[in-house]
């Protein structure tokens, strides 16, 4: 299941540089640091058979935030979310899924649009100094604003994933950058962050994740051209655009 996924968001390289580009960066999250989940207590993370496989929100007592390519494919007897711990693999609690809400005009060509999901667990999220939920952001932050991004994601573009939780600093880029970036594969529903020159993205096992501005979530790990390249930003969907489906399924 994990080389599926690795499949699917490897497929959208192909687009990009070549994907037997020999430039590789190091790093984590990619270029990031290490956190603990009270610096984050939203991070949760979406496991398939006990395994994690892509990054998630809590959004209430009883909903996280992930996204739609994580999810799509996975009957909801086999998905948990694990939260209240920035270990990859243990700690904090582990709730069985209950039911799973793809967005229905999620698709994948020519680049993952609507690629949002709800996950309702089948027990309560316990809130506490280590899990709690966040809020949507409303609007999203202005070009050139400072977001942070967390996951157990790979530290480098095929790499392998980190067992502590990771985060990193990275800024919206305009529309108008995005697009050039990846031309005919942005939408309203999609926004860019990264830096200059790369060396700072989340990256392959980081998708679903929260990015966050000002203690609200403004975007969930979608997609991107390998991870950290210079000019190939990070693509997020885009939680402005996508609140009010959230609010008619979640009633968050
Ligand atoms: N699709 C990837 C996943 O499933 C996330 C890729 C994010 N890529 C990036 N360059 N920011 O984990």
């Amino acid at each position: 299941m994990r080389e599926l996924l690795l499949v699917s968001c490897l497929l959208f390289s192909v687009y990009g540089a070549s994907i037997n580009d020999p430039y590789q960066l190091d790093g984590r999250i990619i270029g990031g640091y290490q956190i603990s989940i009270s610096n984050a207590p939203y991070q949760a993370a979406y496991e398939l058979n006990g395994r994690q496989k892509c990054g998630a929100s809590v959004i209430s007592n009883n909903y996280a935030l992930s996204a739609a390519h994580c999810s799509i494919s996975d009957a909801v007897a086999s998905v948990s979310i694990r939260v209240g711990t920035d270990q990859r693999a243990s700690g904090g609690s582990v709730h069985k899924a209950s039911q799973i809400i793809n967005h229905e005009k999620y698709s994948t060509f020519p680049s993952p649009r609507f690629d949002i999901s709800l996950i309702k667990v089948a027990t309560p999220f316990v809130l506490s100094a280590s899990v709690k939920a966040i809020p949507l952001a409303t609007v999203l932050p202005a070009a050139g604003s400072a977001v942070a991004t967390s996951g157990w994601g790979a530290t480098s573009e095929g790499g392998s994933a980190s067992a502590h939780l990771l985060q990193v600093q990275v800024n919206v880029l305009s529309q108008a950058d995005c697009k050039r970036a990846y031309p005919l594969r942005i939408t309203d529903q999609m926004f860019c962050a990264g830096v200059s020159g790369g060396g700072k993205d989340t990256c392959q096992g980081d998708s679903g994740g929260p990015l966050v501005h000002g203690g609200q979530l403004v975007g969930v790990v979608s997609w991107g051209v390998g991870c950290a390249r210079a000019r190939s930003p990070g693509v997020y969907a885009s939680v402005p655009a996508l609140a009010a489906w959230v609010k008619q399924h979640a009633g968050v």
